[in-house]
């Protein structure tokens, strides 16, 4: 499939594994390391076509969500409201607060004990197994420099009063090369987490 041919199709939330995962909403591996957050509310500071943020709000969060990039919050946006017109989990969208803003510069005196943050990866695999959506991201953006990956942490770390949590690939190298304080391994993902003091 070409990449005229993906940005043409219309994204949804309501079809395939994803949809199963959404209509099912629990026993989701981020929403358990979600769980320190007391009053229900993450930043999703690297938003992109909003499906860990759509998932957080199935599973009951409120989540802002920040995309700098126009054409993928366009998309998502639509996606977004299509969603709740259309499959009657209105609550669930309802629960985000969708902002195109970039995370580096949005100014908010706003602190939440869980950030979230998935920065674009170099995708290492550019067979038929990329998924739409992976490549619907890499039309749009480029992966997260040496800069902007350090900008990212530490302005998450200035946002964040329990945890960050960074989605990686299983074998990737830390977010800006700094440890975690632990993190929860799975096949396809794998997820960093830095205690905040
Ligand atoms: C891998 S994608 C995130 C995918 C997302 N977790 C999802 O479920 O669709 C990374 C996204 O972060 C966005 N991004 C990168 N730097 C950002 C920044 N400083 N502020 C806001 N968004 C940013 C990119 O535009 C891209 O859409």
């Amino acid at each position: 499939m070409s990449d005229k041919d993906i940005s043409q199709q219309a994204f949804s939330y309501t079809s395939g594994a994803y949809w199963q995962r959404l209509k099912k909403g629990q026993h989701e591996r981020l929403a358990k390391l979600c769980k320190p957050a007391r009053t229900g509310v993450i930043l999703d500071m690297t938003s992109g076509l909003l499906q860990d943020s759509l998932i957080l709000a199935r599973c009951g969060y409120q989540v802002t969500a920040l995309e700098r990039n126009q054409e993928l919050y366009t998309i998502a946006q639509k996606a977004l409201s299509d969603f709740a017109k259309d499959t009657g989990f209105e609550d669930t969208a309802n629960r985000i607060q969708h902002l195109n803003t970039d995370a580096l510069t949005w100014e908010s005196n706003l602190r939440f004990e869980v950030v979230y943050l998935d920065p674009m990866f170099p995708e290492r695999n550019k067979s038929a197994a990329v998924t739409k959506e992976a490549q619907l991201l890499q039309q749009h953006e480029t992966p997260a420099s040496a800069e902007e990956e350090l900008a990212l942490l530490n302005v998450a770390k200035a946002f964040a009063s329990k945890r960050i949590i960074v989605k990686r690939p299983p074998s990737a190298p830390h977010l800006a090369g700094q440890a975690p304080s632990f993190s929860d391994e799975g096949k396809a993902i794998r997820y960093d987490i830095y205690l905040q003091p």
